[in-house]
């Protein structure tokens, strides 16, 4: 088979929800499982990119620690894979700034991520009044960082949801941008489509589950007990409608509880719906509950037992980029040679 590069990145703002770990996170661990030796696995914590919104810098700080945690805590393996802070390896920077002098502006100002930013910045009554306060360059130009953070390792397979979808292609098409220009040296990278579970927010069901939604209530955290995964399932908003079906057009946040069953149980919310035909919402409840708990007691107590070992994940970390440095410094002196640097 052909040796794959596969790299993926997370953002440490806060600590991971259940969306997170079925949306992407547990899909690492399982490419980690699936890949063969030849395999080359990159996973980042984005720290850089964290940085377009404001960050309060000792949260951002004790984020990007728990986050390594977290990865190493679900099962990702610091001998098999490459676990690293993407601020660790200033390569990233580097070509970033190389292929932004490539990248046409046309092509960012197209970006679906840039233009609801510049929606939700545009004034209320004045359409045409953008209050640029809400605005800064890197939120323009942070998917050029993402082309970076891919190419700079040559990575030939990228896992990400179908919301990146773009992005990737942006990183493709500066990648064909930098062969033209240059003498070829780029393979462009496939999106590795892996299953995705789009969790939906436990308090309202029309909106995905989410870090930055004000209500705590509305997402499970990895970090949860027994009690507090409860106490927010118990909570969680669905219907009055008698029984158990699954219809995520009009019972949202019933299919959203029968979703989160399947994801545990590895089956489909359809499914598992049939299990509930003649039962109420209070026994799933239950039973969602239980699922999630099972899921998850594993990874809490290795995240609780590895946020206590600074000295263990400094070393990962220090390892990590090490690792990937050496491989970005072969493409660097590539690009550098190629572009009279
Ligand atoms: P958030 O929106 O909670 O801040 P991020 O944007 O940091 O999450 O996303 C990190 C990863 O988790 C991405 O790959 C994203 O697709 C995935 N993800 C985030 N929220 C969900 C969700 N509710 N359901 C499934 N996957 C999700
Ligand atoms: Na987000």
């Amino acid at each position: 088979a052909r040796k794959r590069v596969i790299l993926s990145g997370i953002q440490p703002t806060g600590t991971p929800h259940l969306g997170n770990y079925l949306g992407a996170l547990s899909n690492w661990v399982q490419l980690q499982r699936d890949s063969s030796p030849n395999d080359t696995l990159l996973y980042t914590i984005v720290g850089w990119h964290a940085l377009t919104l404001p960050q309060d810098p000792k949260k951002l700080s004790q984020s990007r620690r728990e986050m390594l945690a977290t990865l190493l805590a679900i099962g990702l393996d610091p001998n098999r894979s490459i676990i690293f802070h993407q601020d660790h390896n200033p390569h990233h920077t580097e070509f970033a700034w190389i292929l932004s002098c490539l990248t046409p502006f046309g092509k960012l100002k197209r970006m679906t991520t840039w233009k609801s930013r510049l929606a939700d910045s545009r004034n209320a009554n004045n359409e045409s009044e953008v209050n640029e306060s809400l605005l800064n360059a890197g939120l323009f130009t942070y998917p050029v960082l993402q082309a970076a953070d891919i190419l700079v390792y040559r990575a030939t397979h990228v896992p990400v949801g179908e919301d990146q979808t773009q992005h990737l292609e942006l990183s493709r098409d500066i990648a064909q941008i930098f062969n033209q220009t240059y003498k070829r040296l780029f393979t462009l990278p496939k999106q590795l489509s892996t299953p995705s579970k789009r969790i939906l927010s436990l308090k309202n069901p029309a909106a995905k589950m989410s870090k930055s939604a004000p209500d705590v209530q509305s997402r499970i955290l990895l970090t949860d007990s027994h009690n507090q995964i409860k106490a927010k399932i118990r909570s969680a908003v669905t219907d009055s409608i008698t029984g158990v079906t699954y219809d995520p057009e009009t019972r949202p946040g019933t299919s959203n509880l029968l979703t989160i069953l399947g994801a545990c149980t590895n089956r489909e919310g359809s499914d598992v719906a049939a299990d509930y035909r003649s039962k109420g919402h209070g026994e799933l409840k239950a039973d969602v509950a239980e699922a999630i708990e099972g899921l998850l007691r594993g990874p809490r107590s290795e995240f609780e037992r590895l946020r206590e070992e600074r000295g263990y994940l400094d070393d990962v970390a220090k390892d990590g980029a090490e690792k990937a440095r050496a491989l970005s410094e072969i493409t660097m002196l590539d690009v550098r040679r190629r572009i009279g640097l």
